[in-house]
């Protein structure tokens, strides 16, 4: 694929495009697949690098993976086996999902070798909470130069685990983990992100049984076997939430098949703060800009059910042609404004503030990590050139040169196909004037 994208921003976007399973549901349902004793048939799954990533992953551990058809995966874990120091070391850097592996290699090889890990640069991104409790189920964590290799001697047992902070990964890990642990797991202050719930419908599929009780506490109980699963992965919120950003910020209308109103209530409240205006319809979410100006929001990111940060970036592009002062308050990675600069050099002023902003209208206390932008509008964007540096930023990038008046050229188009499905083809859909180059 193209590295970069030359694109001649000023024109509304407009027309249909289609959301198909969530990269962050897509990818980890993947990864259960693993722990079934016969094949798993996985559904609307993206066309993205990080299911590529995954594929791989699970390749050199003996799951076959095929697709008798377009967006239909079938994991067949089998002939699960050791996977090759050399297979694993290739993926190092490449994705966050490799460390959801360690409790299912665990449970049917007894040992698990992650490669060091990637994802998007957005602060530390740490893995303690994973590590820890893994080590709570009984599991023995080495660091070596080979990555991180896990083993259970006296294989896993349900833990009593409380989490920090509400981490989506940890969660996911204590799931993975806690279904084939011998006796009951109980996770407090767990994530319950919808793509969550929809890994708990999986691994009910399989046979795991989970329960939930009020304030975030997820109950597991242990089963010997599991058996594969047929699932169609939830729809990709995070993408939906950007064309609905793209719609508004190009002064568009976008129809976003496949977008269902329930999972995305908190972003649809914010939209429509802000001057947008869509209507729910059986089959997908009309977003579009009404006319009139935009007005400026205070936002807060935050777990769910509060608004994600995934869904900031493309919405701070729509901010800078509001009419005022908003402030977004960045409260759960330490460092995702960074993106920000460049629409600064496309004409956005944006103020970050690094250590964030007090604030009498705050629903949840100030986190120790957290920080705040502050954008004020409309100013006008024009083209420049600017390399994308992850993935939502970069998305925002796309959004911002599609805004600008003049040619923009955007670069590092591959980190954007980590997570955002043939792209191009829906830009070109929705009628953006634009040329792939290098
Ligand atoms: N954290 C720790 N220690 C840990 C794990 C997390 O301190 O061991 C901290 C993180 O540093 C962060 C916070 O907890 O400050 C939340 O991180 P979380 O574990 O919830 O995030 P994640 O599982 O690494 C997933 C998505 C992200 C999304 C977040 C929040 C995947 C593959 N990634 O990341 O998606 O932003 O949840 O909802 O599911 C994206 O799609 O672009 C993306 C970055």
């Amino acid at each position: 694929m193209s590295d970069s994208i030359v694109i001649d921003g000023g024109i509304p976007l407009r027309g249909r495009i289609e959301v198909r399973g969530a990269k962050n549901l897509a990818t980890k349902a993947m990864v259960a697949a693993l722990l079934g004793d016969t094949p798993s048939i996985l559904q609307d799954v993206p066309q993205i690098s990080d299911v590529s990533i995954v594929t791989r992953m699970l390749d050199a551990y003996g799951v076959a993976v095929t697709s008798p058809e377009e967006g239909v995966l079938v994991l067949d874990p089998s002939n699960v086996e050791r996977a090759h120091f050399a297979q694993i070391d290739a993926l190092a850097g490449s994705s966050r999902i490799p460390i959801l592996f360690c409790g299912p290699l665990l449970h049917r090889l007894g040992e698990a070798l992650i490669p060091d890990l990637g994802g998007c640069r957005i602060g530390d991104r740490p893995i303690d909470f994973h590590m820890d409790a893994l080590r709570a189920f009984g599991a023995i964590v080495d660091k070596s130069y080979e990555g991180i290799r896990i083993t259970a001697p006296d294989g896993l047992t349900g833990a009593n685990i409380e989490l920090p902070y509400p981490s989506v990964g940890a969660t996911e890990q204590v799931l993975l983990t806690a279904v084939r642990a011998r006796g009951v797991t109980e996770l407090k202050n767990a994530a319950i992100e919808p793509e969550i719930m929809d890994l708990i419908a999986v691994l009910q599929k399989m046979g795991a049984i989970i329960w939930m009780e009020p304030n975030r506490t997820i109950f597991i109980e242990g089963v010997e076997t599991l058996s594969g699963y047929t699932h169609r992965a939830i729809f990709d919120r995070n993408e939906a939430a950007s064309w609905a950003s793209a719609a508004l910020a190009t002064g568009g209308d976008i129809f976003v098949g496949g977008a269902k109103q329930q999972d995305l209530m908190t972003f649809l409240n914010v939209f429509r703060k802000v001057g947008g205006a869509f209507e729910v319809h059986e089959d997908g979410i009309r977003f579009y800009h009404p006319g009139g100006a935009l007005k400026p929001v205070q936002v807060e990111t935050d777990v769910h059910p509060g608004f994600m940060t995934d869904w900031q970036q493309p919405l701070i592009v729509a901010l800078t042609q509001a009419e005022g002062v908003s402030v977004v308050h960045e409260t759960v990675y330490e460092n995702r404004f960074g993106f920000t600069d460049a629409l600064v050099e496309m004409g956005a002023d944006i103020v970050v503030h690094q250590d964030g902003l007090e604030s009498v209208t705050r629903r949840v206390p100030r986190r120790k990590l957290e920080q705040a932008a502050v954008i004020t509008g409309p100013t006008p964007l024009h083209g420049a050139d600017v390399r994308v540096p992850d993935l939502r930023g970069g998305f925002s990038y796309l959004i911002a040169a599609l805004t600008a008046e003049g040619r923009s050229t955007v670069t590092n188009l591959g980190i954007i196909s980590r997570g955002y499905e043939h792209f191009v083809e829906k830009l070109e859909a929705l009628g953006a004037r634009f040329e792939l180059v290098g």
